[in-house]
């Protein structure tokens, strides 16, 4: 559990520029706030060199991506990974990706899933890290024009 207004300020800077409002996908800073209250859900916010900004205090540090997780037993799920638009193709997202993994990795995760909008561009650097397709949601998505896109879930053990 996380009670911090400075990281879910700096989680809702990024959050607000990095998502299409085409599809939907990003969280409210209500939502934002009731993940962080749930028990065993992570956050990690980073700059533009991809080093990890500390949860706490204020920091002028403007941040450029975020990752959040949450775990059950020994499984982790991504709930959303964002880079700001101006910081993106620079290796941010895989930053992100390896601090998370070794984060899990460290709490005695064994396999990590996600799930994804069929034809979203992340699916790059998932295949990066090793992710496989493991099952499909058919017209789960439903865009801001009510079209419907499949989910796909990723999984790979760590
Ligand atoms: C997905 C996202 C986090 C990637 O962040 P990023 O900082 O640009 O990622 P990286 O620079 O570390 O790139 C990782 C790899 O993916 C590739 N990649 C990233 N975006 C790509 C794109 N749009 N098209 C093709 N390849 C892409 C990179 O080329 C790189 O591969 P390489 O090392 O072989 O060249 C970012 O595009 C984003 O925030 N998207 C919007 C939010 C979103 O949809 N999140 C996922 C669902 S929650």
């Amino acid at each position: 559990m996380i009670n911090c207004p400075a990281l879910i300020d700096r989680i809702m800077a990024v959050m607000e520029v990095a998502f299409d409002p085409a599809y939907g996908e990003a969280w409210n800073q209500r939502q934002v706030a009731d993940a962080l209250a749930m028990p065993n859900t992570h956050a990690l916010v980073v700059d533009a060199a991809g080093a990890p900004i500390p949860d706490g205090a204020r920091s002028a540090v403007q941040p450029a991506g975020f990752v959040l997780t949450r775990h059950v037993l020994d499984e982790e799920e991504l709930l959303l990974i964002a880079v700001a638009p101006g910081a993106r193709q620079r290796g941010i997202g895989v930053a992100l990706m390896e601090q998370m993994i070794t984060a899990s990795r460290a709490r005695g995760i064994v396999q990590i899933f996600l799930e994804m909008r069929r034809g979203n561009p992340a699916i790059h650097l998932y295949n990066k890290f090793g992710f496989e397709p493991i099952g499909e949601r058919k017209h789960y998505y439903r865009m801001a024009n009510g079209e419907r896109i499949d989910a796909i879930t990723f999984g790979r053990s760590i």
